[in-house]
């Protein structure tokens, strides 16, 4: 999972502050230290880190749910892969460290059973709605005011079927 200058793996505990400052700076939505650790802890292979040299540069956490049926998962208690957050440091974005998160971060959520990838994402927020579009993301519907200050969500869906698990 190497490039040029930095690579991607699974989150570490200590990686977890670095992870909740690119959070806090980033995002709105933030979370206690006891979610990342429950995310972490949960499911391990899906929490990913892009790093270069020790230093964190961007992450993405994601948790399996078993839900209603979806776009792409017709049955009850469907295994759906949610991307909770992802996140890239300002000072490296457009270098391809999102996709390749989103990459990695949807194997491995397959490998954990994931048939079909959700999320959501602010109505405004383009350059998260460009890069999920890119991925074959689809518009599932809009969740009026899903957001603390009021915002609407689009939630998104994807089938897991054709990512490949290497
Ligand atoms: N404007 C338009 N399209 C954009 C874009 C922008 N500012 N940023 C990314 N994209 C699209 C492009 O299609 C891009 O491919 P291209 O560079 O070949 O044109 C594709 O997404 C992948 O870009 P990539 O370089 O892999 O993304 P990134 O590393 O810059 O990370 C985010 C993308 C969304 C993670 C990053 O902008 C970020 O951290 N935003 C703040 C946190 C956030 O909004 N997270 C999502 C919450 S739902």
């Amino acid at each position: 999972m190497a490039n040029e200058d930095y690579i991607i793996r699974p989150a570490e505990i200590e990686d977890l502050h670095q992870v909740m400052r690119i959070n806090q700076k980033t995002l709105p939505e933030n979370y206690p230290y006891s979610f990342f650790v429950e995310l972490l802890k949960k499911f391990p292979k899906s929490f990913l880190v892009a790093e270069k040299n020790g230093e964190v540069l961007g992450y993405m956490m994601n948790r399996i749910e078993k839900g209603l049926p979806g776009v792409f998962t017709s049955h009850f208690r469907a295994n759906k892969g949610h991307i909770v957050s992802i996140a890239v440091l300002p000072e490296h974005r457009r270098k391809g460290i999102g996709k390749r998160l989103m990459i990695e971060g949807m194997k491995a959520m397959k490998e954990y059973g994931a048939e079909e990838f959700v999320l959501e994402v602010r109505i405004t927020n383009e350059p998260a709605l460009a890069m999920y579009k890119s991925l074959g993301f689809e518009v599932v519907r809009e969740i009026k005011g899903y957001y603390h200050d009021g915002e609407s969500a689009y939630l998104m869906s994807r089938k897991a079927e054709d990512i490949q698990i290497s």
